[in-house]
């Protein structure tokens, strides 16, 4: 029975994917990580409890030092780690002139850095026992957005440390993959883009079905190479 580390779970697709998850027969264990404490109680309610420990950890993903002793305590807790979840996202795009370092900082420590490190901890507890990492990037990441340089470098980064990760990790049998996600809606995109009616685009629980099979004992055959989510609107159903 597995262990199912998942970062972003306090809302949007991080919400949605641990929703998902708690149905897998699987799962045993889910540990809901993200700051907003009551937002992750939101989360833990919403989920099938049916056999599964849901734990949830408030915790900012901003403090880097503190994510090996948050990893060695839920390792200590339930024995095994055997799926990580990086969906925790930030976004405060700019345009060049009022990019700042600051703003880079911030973005790809929560995008980036926190998901490395994080990723590097688990691994030392996930060689060797048919483990999966799923990272989430974006479209964001592969194909130009003027105005949002530090959100779609960073996710550019997610898929290349997915790729090369997935080469590295492959000989600890841990599988590592990437997922890039379209318009989506969350706050995350209702924050970039106001306007737009969220009934109209993708659900997050879209996402979290592809999250889901990917993770399931059955996916034998992808890894690394960055696989994009969206809806076609000309295909409905
Ligand atoms: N929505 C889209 O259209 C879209 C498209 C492509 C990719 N994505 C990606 O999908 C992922 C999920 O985003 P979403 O759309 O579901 O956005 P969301 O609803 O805004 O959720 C973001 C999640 O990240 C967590 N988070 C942010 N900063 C954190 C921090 N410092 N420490 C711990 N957790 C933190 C938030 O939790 P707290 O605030 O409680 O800490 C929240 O659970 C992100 O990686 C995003 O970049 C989204």
């Amino acid at each position: 029975m597995k262990t199912c580390i998942i970062t972003g779970a306090s809302q949007g697709i991080g919400r949605a994917a641990a929703i998902r998850m708690s149905e897998e027969p699987g799962v045993r264990n889910i540990v809901l990580i993200a700051r907003n404490e009551s937002a992750l109680e939101e989360t833990a309610a919403a989920m099938n409890r049916h056999g599964t420990n849901v734990k949830i950890v408030p915790f900012d993903l901003a403090d880097l030092d503190a994510i090996e002793g948050l990893v060695k305590g839920i390792y200590d807790e339930f024995g095994s780690i055997d799926l990580l979840l990086n969906i925790a996202g930030y976004a405060d795009p700019r345009s060049l002139p009022d990019t700042t370092i600051e703003n880079l900082t911030r973005t790809f420590t929560i995008n980036v850095f926190a998901l490395v490190v994080l990723t590097r901890e688990c691994a030392k507890y996930m060689r060797n026992r048919q483990s999966k990492v799923l990272n989430v990037a974006s479209t964001a990441g592969v194909t130009s957005r003027p105005g949002w340089l530090s959100y779609a470098s960073s996710k550019a980064a997610v898929v290349s440390i997915s790729n090369t990760l997935a080469d590295e990790l492959a000989e600890y049998q841990i599988k590592v993959y990437c997922v890039s996600p379209g318009r989506c809606a969350t706050e995350l995109r209702r924050a970039l883009a106001p306007e737009e009616d969220p009934s109209t685009i993708m659900q997050p629980s879209h996402v979290a079905d592809v999250i889901a099979n990917l993770l399931s004992d059955e996916e034998t055959c992808l890894d690394g190479q960055n696989i994009i989510v969206r809806q076609n609107p000309s295909i409905s159903g």
